[in-house]
């Protein structure tokens, strides 16, 4: 039987503190956090000894497990049990596990499945979509039941477009009584020219590759039938449009004086899960509610490199709808990102620092166009430096407030998890990551 949260050594276990972003996770937890207990954790010995060693942390700190294979050939259904139970040992030993192996197509689900048995909350940096809905699939029953929370996406992707999204949705609701949310524009804009290490590359090229063969679809249709999802009900045609929509081609945005384009990341599948999951748990307060209108985009300095994101954005979707193209895309990142991800060591510190982004959220009521709320997130090099600060700080909120959250148990996206709690947001700040109401910047 799995201990209870007061019988467990550790408050954190970084597992995949190996990889690039899970060591400066940790280094984070052990630089900022000194009074927390940090485990780290992966299937590699030597070098989780290694990274214990450069952040000072005692032997005893390192646990090693393996993840559970899919692979029939090469591993016995016997193996895998053990490996299970090694895995479910070894979380066992602290209330919450970072998960930052990745990609999470490939290692994600096992650590879930363990996380669960070990009651052990899990958080993680995953911006795949894909795993959003199988993870929901799998384990949401089990996790409710267990009452373990097993919430994706605790990163750049999705933590400043989801929280902003519902801090600006609860203030536009408290600045209109009686108005509805009819609208919310997320813009995403950034200082510097940020680099990132190529897993996130391979895993994006996998995503898209398994989205173009239908993967996603399938598994978002599963969701719909086993949860018996039906569809909010119709917007009022007369709810006021976002009025600066992105195109197919770079469009000036007033607002953030940037050419916009569609963002491709994971934001929008990770709001939409959100309000998803909402209406389904708690239908009384959000089952007759039209969802917004919802766009999400990023800025550009000029149009000429809005072009040039487009012409690179069109050869990567090109290829990886296809195995060939997959494969040139897989064997050279940085030719086929124009240099911005980064295979091997990953970005240098030097290439983070002077970094930032800002994330603009703007609510529109459902009364008239002046109904309108505006919110910023703003934080330092979003992938790496603003990423474990993130995770930390969600890690931190339900480690010190977890009866504050919407739910004890089940599988749940950071907005629909915190949104409501002013704790995330105070948590956030506290570890550099602001979600402001414009105007109320002093408070
Ligand atoms: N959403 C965001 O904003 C954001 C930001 C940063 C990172 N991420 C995501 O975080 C994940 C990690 O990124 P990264 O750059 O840190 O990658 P990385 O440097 O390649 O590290 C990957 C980690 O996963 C471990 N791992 C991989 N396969 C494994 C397996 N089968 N069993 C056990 N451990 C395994 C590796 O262990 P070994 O060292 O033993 O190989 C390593 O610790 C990626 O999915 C990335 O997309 C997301």
């Amino acid at each position: 039987m799995a201990p209870s949260a007061s019988d467990r050594p550790f408050d954190f276990i970084v597992y995949g503190a190996t990889g690039y972003t899970g060591k400066k996770v940790a280094q984070y937890v052990v630089q900022q956090h000194a009074s927390l207990s940090i485990a780290i954790a992966g299937r590699s010995k030597d070098k989780l000894l290694a990274v214990a060693q450069e952040l000072g942390l005692p032997e005893s700190s390192v646990l090693v497990a393996s993840l559970p294979s899919s692979d029939t050939i090469t591993t016995t259904a016997d193996d895998n049990e053990k490996t299970k139970d090694q895995l479910v040992q070894v979380l066992s030993q602290a209330k919450i596990v970072l998960a930052c192996a990745g990609p999470y197509r490939q290692c994600g689900m096992p650590l879930v499945q363990a996380a669960v048995e070990a009651k052990t909350d899990y958080l993680d940096l995953c911006g795949e979509p894909q795993f959003f809905d199988d993870t929901l699939l799998e384990c949401d029953e089990a996790a409710k039941t267990q009452k373990v929370l097993v919430v994706s996406a605790c990163a750049f992707d999705c933590v400043p477009a989801e929280l902003s999204t519902c801090l600006v949705s609860k203030e536009l609701l408290k600045k209109y009584p009686g108005t509805q949310v009819a609208g919310v524009e997320v813009c995403h804009t950034f200082e510097g020219l940020s680099k990132a290490n190529a897993t996130t590359f391979h895993a994006a090229v996998d995503g898209f590759h398994a989205a173009s063969k239908g993967d996603l679809k399938s598994s978002r249709k599963k969701v719909t039938e086993k949860f018996g999802i039906t569809k909010p009900p119709k917007r009022p045609d007369d709810w006021p449009k976002v009025p600066e929509q992105p195109g197919n081609l770079p469009t000036y945005h007033k607002a953030t004086d940037t050419y916009i384009l569609k963002f491709p990341g994971a934001d929008a599948a990770a709001i939409m899960a959100s309000w998803r999951y909402l209406r389904l748990q708690q239908p009384d307060t959000y089952k007759d509610r039209p969802n917004p209108r919802l766009s999400v985009c990023f800025g550009v300095q000029s149009q000429m490199t809005g072009y040039k994101v487009i012409g690179m954005g069109a050869i990567f979707s090109g290829l990886a709808s296809t195995s060939f193209g997959c494969n040139m895309l897989h064997s050279n990142p940085g030719l086929f990102s124009n240099g911005l991800f980064v295979e091997g060591e990953g970005p240098s510190d030097a290439d983070l620092e002077g970094v930032s982004f800002c994330t603009h959220t703007t609510g529109y009521g459902s009364g008239s166009k002046e109904e309108m709320v505006k919110v910023t997130c703003k934080g330092p090099e979003p992938g790496y430096v603003a990423t474990p600060r993130m995770l930390v700080a969600l890690g931190l909120t339900v480690l010190n407030h977890r009866d504050k959250l919407a739910f004890s148990g089940g599988v749940v996206l950071p907005g629909a998890l915190f949104g409501e709690t002013t704790e995330v947001y105070e948590s956030l700040k506290e570890n550099g990551i602001t979600i402001e109401v414009v105007g109320d910047e002093t408070k």
